[in-house]
């Protein structure tokens, strides 16, 4: 399988939006990558729903919204809404995890979990096999441009261990600091789908730095 790629709409420019959509229409994009922040699980706002609402006018490309939220389980109808594929919500964020993974299922959308870069992987033991993919975080999230915290390889290839030695066919997403070279270690640790930000919409020609991600 080729490397799936998501560019973060977060790193786009927003006074240009629809021009940045477009580019990434006509780019080997995979997926576009939604990131919700609410100033309280993460030091930063992004932008909600009334934005994200109206991207699946502009685009047929699958969304993957990643909210970093306290209690996302209060707006798993708003992301369902938007035809968002997949909904990762944060471990950190959700008390009763099992619930939420089990209602975004039931609203037809793609359950994922996210882990901050100091949550162990051991913590996703009992939930993995009702998840279609897990978000490694490789910075701390709420910002983009972030430098790549190394460790995150190291994680990979655990996650990647237990995916592989209970049969499961679950995603490894990873997030933050991606760039070509962080990006073909991640491959090779056996990340499954990149996010990138600043690498891409910071390109000189992004539509080539989103065709050469793909190409790891
Ligand atoms: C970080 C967000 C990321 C971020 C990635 O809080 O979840 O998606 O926008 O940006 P870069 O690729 O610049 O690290
Ligand atoms: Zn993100």
């Amino acid at each position: 399988m080729s490397t799936i790629v998501a560019p973060s709409l977060f790193a786009a420019d927003f006074l240009n939006l629809e021009r940045d959509i477009d580019m990434l229409n006509r780019s080997e994009a995979d997926w576009i990558h939604l990131d919700v922040m609410d100033g309280v699980f993460v030091p930063n706002l992004s932008f909600g729903f009334a934005l994200t609402g109206l991207l699946r006018k502009v685009t047929q490309k699958p969304l993957d919204t990643h909210l970093m939220i306290v209690q996302p389980e209060k707006f798993i109808d708003e992301v369902a809404a938007t035809g968002s594929t997949f909904m990762n919500v944060h471990y950190e964020a959700c008390p009763h995890l099992h619930r939420v993974v089990q209602q975004i299922r039931q609203k037809g959308m793609k359950p994922a979990v996210t882990l901050n870069p100091h949550t162990p992987v051991c913590v996703l033991e009992e939930i993995l096999p009702e998840l279609d993919m897990v978000l490694l975080m490789s910075v701390n999230p709420g910002f983009g441009g972030q430098q790549f915290i190394e460790s995150s390889l190291e994680k990979v290839a655990r996650l990647k261990e237990m995916i592989v030695r209970r049969d499961l066919s679950t995603l490894i997403e990873v997030d933050g600091g991606v760039n070509l070279e962080t990006g073909k270690k991640l491959v090779e640790a056996g990340a499954n789908v990149l996010v990138a930000g600043s690498y891409v919409f910071n390109a000189d020609d992004p539509l080539r730095a989103i065709q050469a991600l793909k190409a790891l």
